[in-house]
């Protein structure tokens, strides 16, 4: 609804007419140009590049596409449906950006790999802020919802000193192949934990093996993944969110080797650097040890994080930004 004086009269937004003398826009080319000299006068630099760039882009694709009028209505529609499909627990938005390619994209501009360390992986739409803190070893994931996994590993910076407090996040489907913000009666967070690593930079914890899944198929991005003839599994994986003072936030995830979904991942989320081995355990003290209730059988994940430094990510990111730059002039 538009602002109302005190009179209750419609008011604009405050900005005057601009002093720019522009052309009706009575052929195509000059509603674009007049956009873009109306974009000028955004205050703010990088909205009003964004935006130039954006808007060139945009009626580029639809004259370059001749849209038509049902198309772009079709368009509309599927944007509104997928606005309204959101939920506290479920993103949609954040799924067609996966499905896209755009989170991918972002993700690589955003976090380049600064020597050593641990690459990035897509967040994907099923975090959630409410997991619950677990202590070192404690399990993630209630009983019987799957196959038992050990997670193990240390958290370093890029000269291998530990990282002590580091906040661990980490979520996964269960054998199941759903997540817990999946299941219409949803009672409390499950196969989803946050710890912290030790003074040591170790952590651990039991959590069960995550399988591969299925994109939710029951919206609108579900239905854009149809029309398009593409599958919508992604590969087997764990979450992990690591955030520690002074270090760069790590979003990533880990893909077990030999998931068939591996190389066409629906989100484009898989790096080779993350695709890690488990090793299977049988032995019955073993598994006691480590806290699994029953059974001799886990199978043992052993990962090493290592975090760069804010600064030299801030340094990575600037020298991409040029890079990227240059090839675009
Ligand atoms: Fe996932």
């Amino acid at each position: 609804m538009s602002s109302a004086d005190a009179e209750g009269k419609a008011v604009s937004n405050g900005i005057p007419a601009p002093d720019l003398d522009l052309p009706y826009p009575d052929k195509p080319e000059i509603i674009t140009e007049n956009l873009q000299k109306l974009t000028e006068l955004a205050p703010n630099e990088r909205t009003q590049f964004i935006f130039r760039n954006l808007i060139a882009k945009l009626h580029e694709f639809v004259k370059e596409t001749s849209i038509t009028t049902d198309e772009w209505m079709t368009a509309i529609q599927f944007l509104t449906r997928t606005g309204q499909t959101c939920t506290n627990l479920r993103q949609e938005f954040i799924l067609l950006s996966d499905v896209l390619g755009v989170s991918a994209l972002v993700d690589a501009l955003n976090n380049p790999q600064v020597g050593n360390t641990t690459e990035s992986s897509v967040l994907g739409p099923f975090f959630t802020e409410d997991a619950p803190d677990v202590a070192q070893g404690e399990s993630i994931a209630s009983e019987g919802k799957g196959d038992y996994l050990y997670v193990e590993g240390r958290v370093f910076d890029p000269q291998g000193k530990p990282i002590a407090g580091a906040v661990i996040d980490t979520w996964e489907t269960d054998g199941n192949g759903f997540y817990d913000t999946q299941y219409a009666k949803r009672e409390k967070p499950d196969c989803r934990g946050r710890l912290r690593s030790d003074s040591d930079g170790k952590y651990f914890y039991r959590a069960v093996v995550p399988v591969p899944y299925p994109i939710p198929g029951d919206g609108p991005v579900g239905d854009l993944l149809l029309a398009l003839g593409r599958p919508n599994m992604r590969p087997n994986h764990l979450h992990m969110m690591i955030e520690a003072p002074g270090y760069r936030k790590l979003t990533t995830a880990l893909y077990p080797d030999g998931d068939e979904w591996l190389s066409c991942d629906a989100v484009f989320g898989v790096k080779k650097s993350l695709v890690i081995n488990y090793k299977d355990i049988d032995d019955e003290a073993e598994a006691r040890r480590r806290g699994f209730p029953k059974g001799s059988k886990f199978k043992l994940l052993n990962f090493d994080l290592i975090l760069p430094t804010v600064e030299e990510s801030k340094a990575a990111f600037a020298q991409l930004a040029k890079q990227n730059a240059a090839n675009a002039l």
